[in-house]
């Protein structure tokens, strides 16, 4: 088999960049080691930045997102027993943020991938890339039981956090950067109308709670819990006694509840690999870099990342230019490491941390309480959460 571009992984990095490249004439093969099913239902993040959602609708895979997407101009801090809202329409005038789940985003674009012709494999097993640092690199692997290899020019490693692609770089060449947090979320997804026209991210002493939404039926909640809570030892009346003992701090508000649809648990950690390129493999993504889900970046980052990286290679395949794929790692990286910053401080601000001692506390206090009365403060908030300009 042999293509342009080999990607290794079907998710919202691996989908857009198949796709951005199919517009711009180049050839992709997309790997994925799970079934079509899996990948089109996998609970995710839900919040999409103005430029993902501009990328998403210029290139013909938004006409779903625009009917079915939540626009929203503002979020809500709730702490303290007092109820803050970041009003984006003020302090970031033209700026919004488009709730619309991440699994729809990728059926979006499997659809669109199927309908223009596209090669997308699914459950492939043994997935590894060749040859990297040469000009013929291959990714082998196995498909219905028959082992084959792809030819490329490049291979693009979308392939998440616990994907191949990073680990198929020599030892040495990257720098590792890292960092655990002593908690995880427990997501679920509820079918009952959102309590909130907008999202709540609140926090009291007993930890974070986030109120999300899907739709005018369905919302999306998530809790802070120990890193290692099993998920068994939440029914779902433990998850909405938690949900209202966090949420119901404020006179006259009251949660609606309703069947638990999902629910899981996802460790929370932020990691940037440097750089994201070695040869002709380019990493995108989750494979990349991952931030704590706070500040709702994942997702955002991954569609810059594949969008740098189509602008890249169409400079390569127009004119053998290669300053853009020079370019990629650093061009992304900088966008990476504001979104760390960023998640990393929305995480700070809004979790309860067990190390705290009384002097950690105010501070954190302090800072809360300067967030929701400095303009100055809430305008940073805001501009970090809407999403810088695209470049
Ligand atoms: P992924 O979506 O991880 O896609 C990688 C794809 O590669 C997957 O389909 C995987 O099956 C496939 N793959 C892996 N290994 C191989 C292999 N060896 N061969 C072939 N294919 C392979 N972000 C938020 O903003 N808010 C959230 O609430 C949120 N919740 C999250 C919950 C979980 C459990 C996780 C893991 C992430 C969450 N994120 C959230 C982050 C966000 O979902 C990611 O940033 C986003 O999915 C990144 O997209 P990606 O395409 O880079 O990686
Ligand atoms: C959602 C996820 C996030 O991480 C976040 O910060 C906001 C919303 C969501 O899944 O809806």
């Amino acid at each position: 088999m042999r293509t342009q571009v080999a990607i290794v992984g079907a998710g919202p990095a691996g989908l857009l960049l198949s796709h951005l490249l199919h517009l711009r004439g180049i050839e992709s093969v997309v790997l994925e080691a799970r079934s079509r099913e899996y990948v089109e239902h996998r609970v995710r993040a839900g919040v999409l930045e103005q430029g993902t959602v501009d990328t998403l609708v210029e290139s013909g895979a938004g006409e779903r997102l625009l009917r079915e997407g939540l626009v929203h101009h503002g979020i809500e801090l709730r702490f303290g027993g007092q109820r803050h809202r970041i009003a984006f329409e003020k302090l970031v005038p033209g700026r919004a943020i488009t709730v619309y789940g991440q699994q729809e985003v990728v059926k979006d674009l499997i659809a669109a991938r199927l309908a223009a012709g596209g090669q997308i494999l699914f459950e492939v097993d043994d997935v590894v890339p060749e040859e990297i640092e040469g000009p013929r690199p291959q990714v082998s692997f196995t498909h219905r039981s028959q082992p084959l290899a792809l030819q490329a020019d490049f291979i693009a490693g979308c392939d998440g956090f616990h994907g191949v692609c990073r680990d198929a770089i020599p030892p040495g060449v990257l720098q590792f950067f890292d960092k655990e947090y002593p908690f995880g979320w427990l997501g679920a997804l509820a079918a009952v109308a959102p309590s909130s026209d907008e999202l709540i991210y609140a926090s009291n002493d007993r930890g974070f709670a986030l109120h999300s939404m899907r739709s005018p039926q369905l919302s999306r909640f998530y809790l802070q819990v120990a890193p290692d809570e099993d998920i068994e030892a939440w029914p779902d009346e433990r998850i909405w006694a938690e949900l209202a003992a966090r949420l119901e701090t404020v006179p006259g508000w009251n949660l609606a509840t309703g069947p638990v649809v999902e629910k899981g648990i996802t460790a929370m950690r932020s990691f940037v690999a440097e750089p994201m390129q070695f040869g002709r493999l380019f990493l995108a993504g989750d494979a990349a870099h991952i931030v704590p889900p706070t500040g709702a970046k994942g997702l955002n980052l991954a569609a810059f990342d594949v969008t740098v990286l189509t602008e890249a290679f169409a400079a390569w395949y127009s004119s053998g230019d290669a300053a853009l794929l020079d370019g990629y790692s650093r061009a992304c990286l900088r966008r990476v490491w504001r979104a760390q910053h960023f998640s990393w401080w929305m995480t700070t601000l809004l979790h309860s941390f067990d190390s705290y001692d009384a002097y950690d506390r105010r501070l954190q206090q302090s800072y809360r309480d300067y967030v929701c009365t400095s303009e100055a403060a809430s305008t940073s908030l805001a501009e970090n959460y809407v999403g810088l300009g695209r470049r």
